[in-house]
């Protein structure tokens, strides 16, 4: 590891590892999976290592976090990296099974490794192999959604990840437990679901078995990811911003009943006053009560926030906006107007 330069990096958040791999002789640099709210950090250590940032490489498209994949090409000469298979019509290469990358003196080999996605890629740099989701610290990555299956994993792993060199270093995109890396030789030893030589019925059964819950930014990172990390992308309430505000109609938040958090900032009595309130809407009176919300809060949930007259829905959209929310919106003509269209209220 002399003549290379490699970093493992942690987004809390997710559980996600970000790799930082450079050629020590031309300072040509590669990162692997980056995440939108790291890509800063990730920014800074390249500058302070003086490293020329070449590609951004996706082992796939992440259903738990959005990608720092747009954030990094913005400011760097980068080019994004991901699956032919993944349909990310803005990546700059899309990438072929056991296509060689060069990284100055070195080269990174991509190969295809589906199962956990039907696009997923591992890539082997200088005897490591950077996995992503399908081959897991004595884990693997799930298989119940984006056209993953248990068979199409299994062989992945067990036929190309296992036959990688035995001493070949791997680093997966997410550890849940405080491990860091693991070898080929370990998880063919001791992985619990296909170590051992455990079979690919005992591996599907394995898999058909886990109760796993949706990822909670599932519905934002995938049409995110999909654009490469763009957040402008994510439309799903579509507002329309009115003075520097996005704002939503009473319509559109009826729809979306159920879908998106609903947060109404009056006072209680307004709350269960004449003009009532919204199914689902959740009181969070303007003031401390609402800096402290919003201070906890997600970033990336979609939430709308609703009053009497959308003005002070107007205002907490705007703070929220200014500590870092993403999708948040005000229902415009509040309550009043929602009683005006006879609109359901409880
Ligand atoms: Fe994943």
């Amino acid at each position: 590891m002399k003549d290379i330069l490699f970093y493992q990096l942690f987004e809390e958040q997710s559980s996600t590892y970000t790799y930082l791999i450079a050629d020590l002789q031309t300072k040509e640099a590669a990162i692997i999976d980056p995440v939108w709210e790291t890509a800063e950090r990730d920014l800074k250590l390249i500058r302070e290592l003086g490293l020329r940032l070449m590609y951004i490489l996706e082992t796939h498209i992440h259903a738990d976090h959005i990608t720092g994949a747009s954030e990094l090409r913005k400011n760097t000469m980068a080019k994004t990296a991901a699956s032919a298979l993944s349909e990310v019509d803005c990546a700059d290469i899309l990438l072929e099974d056991g296509q060689v990358i060069s990284l100055g003196e070195k080269e990174i080999k991509a190969i295809s490794t589906p199962g956990h996605t039907n696009a997923c890629m591992s890539f082997i740099f200088e005897g490591m192999v950077f996995t992503g989701d399908s081959l897991l610290i004595r884990g693997t990555g799930r298989t119940d959604f984006q056209g993953g299956s248990s068979s199409k994993l299994y062989e992945s792993i067990t036929q190309k990840l296992f036959s990688l060199p035995d001493e070949t270093q791997v680093y997966p995109a997410h550890d849940y437990h405080g491990l860091s890396n693991t070898t080929i030789a370990l998880e063919k030893k001791l992985n619990p679901r296909v170590g051992a030589n455990r079979s690919a019925q005992d591996f599907k059964k394995i898999m058909d078995e886990l109760q796993l819950a949706t990822p909670k930014k599932m519905h934002i990172a995938l049409p995110a990811n999909l654009g490469c990390g763009k957040l402008e992308i994510v439309k799903t309430m579509n507002p329309q911003i009115i003075l520097g505000i996005p704002t939503v109609s009473n319509e559109d938040v009826f729809q979306k009943i159920g879908r998106v958090k609903i947060i109404d900032v009056r006072s209680f009595e307004e709350f269960s006053g004449e003009l009532g309130h919204i199914k689902t809407a959740q009181l969070v009176t303007m003031g401390s009560e609402l800096t402290k919300f919003l201070e906890n809060g997600d970033r990336f949930e979609e939430i709308v926030f609703i009053c009497r007259s959308g003005k002070r829905s107007s205002q907490a959209t705007e703070e929220s906006i200014r500590l870092g929310y993403k999708f948040t919106s005000s229902m415009a003509g509040g309550m009043v107007n929602w009683n005006e269209k006879y609109l359901p209220k409880e």
